[in-house]
């Protein structure tokens, strides 16, 4: 009797102490931007952060806009989970470590293009909803930040036009989704090829339509009702007809990532599409465990990106621990663009200095160095 009376306790304890989910975790925005009218913005100066972004996106937008952005499927859990994930994992910082060369070693290649630091824009579809520049202001920073930049295939603007605000140089990815209308695939490869892209991204996550509850509400949900027939003849059919590399986005597991391997495909982007499509499925930093702990050589055979739930530069460092080369960022670019180039501008260089300063606290000398060591990869209570 007794026994049990405890049990409850601790159960009932152990209730208690379970945290809240925090979707943009309290840093102080609120206390010095406690007066901001709704609609209105802040001044990008006092934008600290990625989640600052949010912040000021969702006071600013109207809710069906800012409510498409940050919508996740189902009961939101992978969305949630891709947020959690990482602060499970902590580091093991090395100290009386000299890192005055971290800077230098920031740049990266991806498919063997130069640029500043491992990180990319992750294609959104319908920046339009942020600002009516739409995809123009992204385009201008991803240029200022030297970094690539994978362009929706459903873009407000259509990627000549977009293409035709890049800087000379400027490396711009095509995302399409391909569908089950071969003409349709071939039109959409023509495209991406006449715009200058330097890779096509073929989204292969979403073969069929997410129940997307929260953007539903506003009549902002999917759109997708047609059952796709994606295969690896598929892949060899499209990749026969360019030059262009076909990058897979959308990769959750190890054993598909081999098979990607097999079939030549070049880079892949490990993804669960931000937590848009498959309520359930793993963040991308469990599937680079998985990977690195199945089958590591799989990071030395095909180039691997990752993206979702990137909100910090320690988030990027533990992913690239693993051997993820190159880290993509969605929604906190779509946020940012509320306040136009300059906002999308501040927030990538936001992003890049927290993985070099990030870097040099946990006694990374050369980023392009960083590995596994640096990270417990048992993962901690803090979030159960
Ligand atoms: C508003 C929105 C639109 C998206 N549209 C696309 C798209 O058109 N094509 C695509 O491959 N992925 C799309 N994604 C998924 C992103 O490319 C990326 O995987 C995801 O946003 C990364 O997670 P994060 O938003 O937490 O950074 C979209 C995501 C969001 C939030
Ligand atoms: C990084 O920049 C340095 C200096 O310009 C250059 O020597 C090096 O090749 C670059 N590395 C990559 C991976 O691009
Ligand atoms: C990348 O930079 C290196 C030197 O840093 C240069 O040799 C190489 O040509 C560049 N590659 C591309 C594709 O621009
Ligand atoms: C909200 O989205 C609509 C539809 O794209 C757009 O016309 C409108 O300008 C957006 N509102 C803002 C404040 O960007
Ligand atoms: C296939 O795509 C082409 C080109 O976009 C279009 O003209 C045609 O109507 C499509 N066919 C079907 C069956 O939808």
């Amino acid at each position: 009797m007794r026994v049990s009376t405890c049990a409850v306790i601790l159960l009932a304890a152990g209730a208690m102490a379970a945290r809240p989910f925090l979707d943009e975790p309290d840093t102080g925005i609120t206390d010095v931007l406690v007066d901001l009218p709704k609609g209105q913005l802040p001044d990008l100066d006092d934008m600290v952060a990625l989640n600052d972004f949010q912040y000021a996106a969702r006071n600013y937008l109207p809710a069906a806009n800012y409510t498409y952005y940050r919508s996740g499927a189902g009961g939101e859990w992978s969305y949630r989970n891709n947020l959690e994930v990482y602060n499970r994992y902590r580091f093991k910082p090395r100290t009386v470590v000299d890192i005055t060369s971290i800077s230098n070693s920031m740049n990266t290649t991806v498919l063997g293009y130069n640029i500043s630091s491992p990180l990319f824009i992750s294609p959104c579809a319908r920046a339009g909803y942020g600002h009516p520049d739409a995809e123009l202001n992204i385009v201008r920073g991803a240029a200022a930040n030297n970094v690539i930049y994978v362009v929706s295939g459903f873009s407000t603007l259509p990627l000549k036009q977009i293409s035709a605000a890049a800087d000379p140089g400027q490396i711009l990815f095509s995302q399409i989704y391909f569908g089950n209308n071969d003409t349709y695939n071939t039109e959409q490869i023509r495209l991406a090829e006449a715009a200058g892209a330097k890779a096509i991204v073929w989204a292969v996550d979403s073969p069929g339509s997410p129940s997307r509850q929260r953007s539903a509400r506003y009549g902002v949900g999917s759109a997708n009702t047609v059952f796709l027939s994606n295969s690896w003849d598929r892949y060899h059919s499209l990749q026969a007809q360019t030059k262009l590399p076909l990058v897979l986005k959308g990769i959750m597991t190890a054993a598909d990532a081999r098979t990607a391997i097999r079939q030549g495909v070049k880079a892949i982007i490990l993804s669960n599409h931000g937590g848009r499509n498959l309520d359930g499925s793993p963040s991308s930093l469990e599937v680079a465990l998985e990977i690195y702990q199945t089958d590591p050589s799989v990071f030395k055979q095909t180039e691997v990106l990752a993206d979702g739930g990137i909100r910090y530069g320690t988030d990027a460092l533990r992913l690239l621990s693993l051997g993820v080369k190159a880290v993509g960022v969605g929604r906190p670019v779509m946020f940012s663009n509320v306040f136009g180039e300059e906002g999308v501008t501040k927030a990538l260089s936001i992003i890049k200095n927290e993985i070099m300063n990030d870097a040099a606290n946990l006694g990374v000398a050369n980023i392009k160095k960083i590995d596994a060591s640096y990270v417990q990869w048992t993962p901690n209570n803090w979030y159960s």
